[in-house]
């Protein structure tokens, strides 16, 4: 089975993490701060604060920014479920905004209707590893005193002419053993403003500044030295790995394109594809068991919006919705909760393996098996 994943781990990773194991000291230490460091100067900012996963840092940016209950926060409901969580988790709003149907991600021109006087911040999610239009909601920031704090999670080292994701507001990564890069589980948050890497920090740490000094109300999400040391090795990987997802991406495009639609970025626009994500307007779940009967394991991220997970079915009036009024015929209230773009695309998109770990074999028999599908 040709796998939708792989994590890439050799003798580095093992010989890192022995190290700290025989070393002794396991919690939080040089290994994270180290990791820290090189993560900062990768993603062009001044401070980066290590946490135990993707969602810790965004739910931590959140609470650093002191966004908490009557604030609304703009996003997609096109992403993993703890993008619109940690809003939750901390009493704000989410405000679901429509995405682009080429791209996948947050509309801009959707979001200045999205804004109201509680407005505290945009939350793009750089979904599949596609950077959002970050020229257009920088400017809608600025313009109503938003904070952005971006779900960079699927998209370590994506960037728009050259600044990388994770430098254009507080960003927010996630080392899950399926990302680009990983430490297993982990995160990252980074930032230009040192108040907020600051903030995070204690945080993090049960509000600790020194050792049993506690300033503030905080948690226990921090990163242990074993998922520090393997995130250096991963990190320094980390441009090999994406050079190759790009290949196998520009491949598998050359393949492809004219039989289906395949993925599309802004120019100037650097995806690093953690997800290689093609339409099927029609019997996709054919599509899928066909694949694997051949050999290919394929995913769909997400086949059910945030705004239509039973969940959050049950949480009317603790979210809103924002689509273009021309698709909908209709002005939205908290009981008409529609995205019809978003809900479209999770009727059809469809992942094929892009990671680095694909033979060349493997690129050929995905391109072979989808064509032959699409005639
Ligand atoms: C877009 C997005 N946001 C947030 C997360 C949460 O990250 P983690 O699983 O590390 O908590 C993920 C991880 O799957 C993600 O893909």
């Amino acid at each position: 089975m040709i796998p939708i994943a792989r994590p890439l781990l050799g003798t580095e990773e093992e010989n890192a993490v022995l190290r700290v194991l025989v070393s002794g000291q396991l919690a939080q230490g040089k290994h994270v701060t180290v990791f820290e460091q090189r993560f900062a100067e990768v993603c062009h900012v001044r401070e980066a604060v290590a946490v135990s996963s993707g969602t810790a840092a965004l739910h931590l940016a959140l609470l650093a920014h002191d966004i908490g209950p009557g604030d609304e926060v703009i996003t997609t409901a096109f992403s993993f479920a703890a993008t619109a969580n940690v809003i939750l988790l901390v009493g704000a709003t989410p405000v679901f905004v429509d995405i682009e149907p080429d791209t996948y991600t947050l509309d801009p021109s959707l979001v200045k209707a999205a804004i109201t006087p509680r407005t505290k911040a945009i939350m793009p999610v750089h979904l599949y590893g596609n950077p959002c239009d970050m020229k257009r909601l920088e400017v809608l920031a600025r313009a109503y005193g938003l904070v952005i704090i971006e779900d960079a999670c699927q998209a370590h080292a994506a960037a728009i002419d050259g600044k990388p994701v994770g430098s254009f507001g507080t960003g927010c990564f996630s080392f899950y053993a399926t990302k680009n890069m990983t430490t297993g589980e982990g995160g990252m948050v980074t930032t230009n403003d040192s108040d907020i890497a600051e903030r995070v920090r204690l945080l993090r740490s049960h509000g600790q500044k020194e050792r049993y000094h506690h300033v503030t109300l905080g948690y226990n999400l921090r990163m242990t030295e074993m998922q520090g040391a393997l995130g250096l090795v991963q990190l320094e990987k980390l441009e090999r790995f994406t050079e190759q997802r790009i290949a196998n991406a520009a491949f598998l495009t050359e393949r492809l394109s004219g039989s289906v639609q395949t993925p599309v970025s802004h120019p100037g626009y650097r995806h690093v594809y953690h997800q290689y994500t093609i339409r099927v307007p029609e019997h996709r779940d054919q599509w899928v068991t066909h694949l694997r009967a051949r050999g290919i394991e394929t995913a769909v991220h997400y086949p059910l919006p945030i705004h239509q997970q039973p969940f959050y079915r049950n949480q009317i009036g603790r979210f809103r919705c924002i689509s273009a009024p021309e698709r909908t015929n209709a002005e939205h209230t908290t009981g008409d909760i529609r995205l019809p773009v978003t809900e479209l695309a999770a009727k059809q998109v469809l992942s094929l393996p892009v990671h680095p770990a694909l033979s060349g074999e493997d690129l050929s028999t995905i391109t072979r098996e989808v064509r032959a599908l699409c005639k």
